[in-house]
């Protein structure tokens, strides 16, 4: 079979590990939100969660600062809202105003949940070891919640360069992983 030789820069989009997500963080004047693709579970229970977010973007400081956040996980009907908060910086803009998103009081956090979402994962970061090096948050979630009345989400999954796959179709096979 001839193969293509595949360019390095792409490689995250063969190996994307889970749906797109949208962090928010608590603090300054108003509560953030940024869109999230690189994440991956690091431990069963308590569930723990790294997550590469760039120094460049304003949530790593709100992140450093209140040492806590909300993994929100939405699907493809609000996929125009999830990109433009990965196009925008809550330096200078309320995105959840801008983009016509409801904040609800998380229970154990400051940061809130995000109401069109279908299911929200309250952390607190635990370990920074690897921000200098990596940007790379370790997060422990101390309470999770999921919307029961959304049967089978439609989660985004980023391909890279503008491309995402919307998940569907839901098999069961035999499996040794939990
Ligand atoms: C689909 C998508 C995925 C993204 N994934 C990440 C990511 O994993 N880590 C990261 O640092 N930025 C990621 N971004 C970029 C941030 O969301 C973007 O820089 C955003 O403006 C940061 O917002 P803030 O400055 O309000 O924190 C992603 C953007 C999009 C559109």
């Amino acid at each position: 079979m001839a193969r293509k030789s595949f360019p390095l820069s792409k490689v995250y989009g063969l190996l994307e590990p889970g749906p797109v997500v949208l962090v928010t963080t608590a603090g300054g004047e108003h509560a953030n939100i940024m869109t999230l693709s690189w994440h991956t579970m690091l431990e069963f229970v308590p569930p723990l969660v790294g997550c590469v977010i760039s120094n460049r973007n304003y949530s790593f400081s709100r992140l450093l600062a209140t040492r806590e956040c909300v993994i929100n996980i939405p699907t493809v009907e609000i996929a125009g809202q999830v990109v433009g908060c990965g196009n925008t910086s809550g330096a200078n803009l309320d995105k959840f105003k801008h983009f016509s998103l409801t904040p609800r009081p998380a229970m154990q956090v400051g940061a809130p949940l995000i109401e069109e979402c279908f299911a929200h994962l309250e952390c607190r970061l635990t370990d920074t070891r690897l921000v200098d090096s990596y940007c790379f948050f370790v997060l422990e979630v101390v309470k999770a919640w999921r919307n029961p009345a959304v049967k089978n989400p439609r989660t985004i999954h980023h391909l890279g360069g503008g491309n995402f796959m919307v998940a569907g179709e839901k098999i069961r096979l035999k499996s040794k992983m939990k």
